[in-house]
């Protein structure tokens, strides 16, 4: 695996690899990674002979009373893992290279104001800002994004069409704990308390499923599935029932996904379900 933080590098290693390689695909990644980020990783290099990663905790994403410098680093433990894995290039870039004249992209007004966009102003900017610098450095045939956080990746695949460009997106489906917590980089800042009570979340995403399915009232599954997180200790942000294609409203059983966003002491934790 080639290991790349200078820009100049990178644009000459690709520069001959895009010779010899047919399918060149990027999973943009913050690090730490953990079994969801592999399994882009994974799911990449099954149709792709040059998987490269990018890892970069970018802080035009995080508000000024967010987690970016306590975001967590591992670089070490990050390289070992994909090492075991097929990726051809990682990209370790300095802030100040990656931004240096970047064009700030904007993110769709609709897609980027609601649910986490709602209290995380300009994040889905920040988001779309670098992963447009990391596309026109990378150039990929096709580029891999979790599910888990799927208004982000909605936004993505909007931004590309909007863009025109010719980059194929992959959702990978949510990694889980065997408790149904959804694996996230911010799992690390739980005690195991918390962590025992943050698989409510999932519990409640699936409770609140089952009453879909049941044909029962959905707004009282929404608000049982609140009070009982609010019981627990969490500050719940949102808890929406949204189609899976548009994130307008919906009540449409054929396209509903259900989302919430909740904090417990400070860790702020999403997750989704489709019904
Ligand atoms: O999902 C993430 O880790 C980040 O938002 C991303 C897509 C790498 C952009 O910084």
């Amino acid at each position: 695996m080639l290991i790349i933080s200078d820009i100049a590098e990178l644009e000459e290693a690709l520069r001959i690899h895009r010779t010899e390689c047919k399918h060149l695909s990027l999973v943009p990644t913050m690090g730490n990674l953990h079994e969801g980020h592999l399994k882009l990783v994974n799911q990449a290099s099954e149709i792709s002979d040059f998987v490269c990663v990018s890892i970069f905790v970018n802080p035009l994403q995080f508000g000024p009373k967010e987690d970016y410098i306590a975001y967590p680093r591992t670089l070490d433990e990050d390289i070992s893992k994909l090492e075991n894995t097929n990726c051809s290039l990682l990209f370790l870039p300095e802030s100040k290279d990656l931004l240096l004249n970047i064009r700030e992209c904007k993110a769709d007004p609709y897609l980027s104001s609601i649910l986490c966009g709602k209290t995380r102003t300009n994040h889905f900017d920040g988001v779309v800002t670098i992963v447009n610098r990391l596309f026109e450095l990378f150039k990929p045939k096709s580029t891999y994004f979790g599910e888990k956080d799927y208004q982000q990746l909605m936004i993505i695949k909007e931004f590309i069409t909007r863009n025109d460009l010719n980059i194929k997106i992959e959702g990978i489906s949510t990694e889980r704990e065997e408790s149904g917590l959804a694996k996230s980089s911010r799992n690390k800042y739980l005690s195991s308390d918390e962590k025992e009570k943050a698989t409510l979340i999932y519990k409640s995403l699936c409770k609140v499923r089952q009453s879909i399915l049941d044909l029962s009232s959905l707004d009282q599954a929404l608000d049982e599935a609140i009070e009982l997180l609010e019981e627990n200790s969490f500050k719940v942000d949102y808890f929406e029932a949204r189609s899976r294609v548009s994130l307008k409203s919906s009540n449409d059983l054929e396209e509903i996904i259900l989302f919430c966003a909740a904090t417990i002491n400070n860790v702020r934790l999403i997750d989704n379900l489709k019904v």
